[in-house]
């Protein structure tokens, strides 16, 4: 008896503190979803295919093990309200039967609104009933997106002109109804909200349950875009952390408008800022290096760190930026980012990352040790390309 005790004593200091955090989400979220490469084509063969390239890839095992359905999937409701997916998607359960079978999750998409981005049916006035057919069909994942609810919000803060925080309180309201409908259902599913990092969700995000949110508008598959949003996230870090991630979007890399070395300026920041890493590409046409740049097994290790620390701005130096996160083990990892139109030789001083006496360097890109560096030390960096390292003692 005594010893039961002790048993499940010791039961509940291990699972209460992981009860007390959102597991589902432990590290940031990684995976695959449809729209940055199918956006309102997607189909349950897309789907499949994506899940078997994830497993022929390697890149499930790299990591990424969300196959996240997004806009356009949802049919009718029946006369009971019961959502029903579109003849694109002619058997949710079957699809997620068969995701599952590869031991892979199955996301989807929804809105608190009346209707998504894309016009199809939102969950507004229907969310317990949403949810639990999410988790009878064994959904793992629900990106939500605002879209048709920002209209409704606008109004709802015009018709309480005396108080500010009305139309947030509103969308506040609308997002916790879902995060508490996913969690009654009993199954864990990453709830991630998608309303553009309006209302600085970052300081509410893990009241309504969620595992991540959008802390940005929509990227493309652009430099200049791509840039614009990852450099933006200075200060965000510190609102994030295990169960609850900052999310600037979904990956580009490999949908071919970019170069590589500012693809592998994309994932190099991406992952240093502790975000979510699902990809938008077509998995199933992937270059050698795209899959070297998806795949780089020490960069997905920064995104994964277990500190769950994004990266905060070290400081800007005109055309370059140099960021850095703290890691497990006492190590530090720096980026430094060419911004500039032409190759740069970067100094840096491993003094700045808080190395007073010198640190030993690991290039991670070119997978090679650099030894000790105690002073200013330069990288030669590519236009748009970036030198990652990691310091340790
Ligand atoms: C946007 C969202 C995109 C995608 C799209 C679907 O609002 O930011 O990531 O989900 O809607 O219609």
């Amino acid at each position: 008896m005594r010893f039961q005790r002790f048993l499940l004593a010791g039961m509940l200091t291990t699972v209460l503190p992981l009860c007390a955090q959102n597991v589902t989400a432990a590290k940031p979220p990684m995976g695959w979803n449809s729209w940055n490469h199918f956006a309102g084509k997607v189909t349950d063969a897309d789907v499949r295919g994506a899940a078997d390239s994830l497993v022929s890839t390697g890149m499930r095992d790299a990591g990424y093990i969300y196959v996240n359905i997004d806009d356009t999937w949802q049919g009718k409701r029946d006369a009971n309200g019961v959502i029903h997916s579109n003849e694109k998607f002619p058997n949710m359960k079957a699809l997620a039967d068969y995701v599952h079978s590869k031991g892979l999750k199955l996301g989807i998409y929804s809105s608190p609104g009346p209707q998504t981005c894309a016009r199809y049916e939102g969950s507004e006035g229907h969310e317990a009933q949403d949810a639990k057919t999410y988790a009878e069909w064994g959904i793992d994942f629900l990106k939500y997106d605002m879209c048709s609810f920002g209209p409704e919000k606008e109004k709802y803060q015009a018709e309480h002109p005396n108080d500010p925080d009305a139309g947030k309180n509103f969308m506040i309201a609308a997002y916790k109804k879902m995060g508490d409908a996913l969690k009654a259902t009993g199954r864990p599913i990453v709830y991630s909200l998608c309303q553009y990092g309006v209302d600085d969700v970052w300081k509410w995000g893990p009241s309504v349950g969620a595992s991540m949110w959008r802390t940005t508008d929509d990227i493309t598959d652009d430099y200049g875009r791509m840039a614009l949003i990852g450099f933006s996230q200075d200060g965000l870090a510190r609102f994030a952390g295990p169960g609850h991630w900052n999310d600037p979007d979904m990956l580009e890399v490999g949908n071919g408008k970019m170069t590589s070395e500012e693809y592998r300026m994309h994932m190099t920041l991406w992952s240093m800022l502790a975000s979510p890493l699902l990809a938008g590409n077509d998995l199933t046409k992937m270059s050698d290096v795209d899959k070297s740049i998806l795949m780089n097994k020490d960069v997905i290790a920064i995104d994964q760190d277990a500190l769950g620390k994004g990266a905060t701005r070290l400081y800007p130096s005109g055309d370059f930026d140099v960021w850095s996160r703290p890691l497990t083990g006492g190590r530090v990892a720096v980026a430094i980012f060419n911004r500039a139109w032409g190759e740069r030789h970067i100094p840096f001083n491993p003094a700045d990352a808080g190395f007073k006496t010198g640190a030993t360097i690991r290039d991670v890109w070119h997978g090679q040790d650099l030894g000790r560096k105690n002073g200013k030390f330069f990288s030669t960096v590519p236009k748009h390309g970036v030198a990652l390292l990691i310091l340790s003692k």
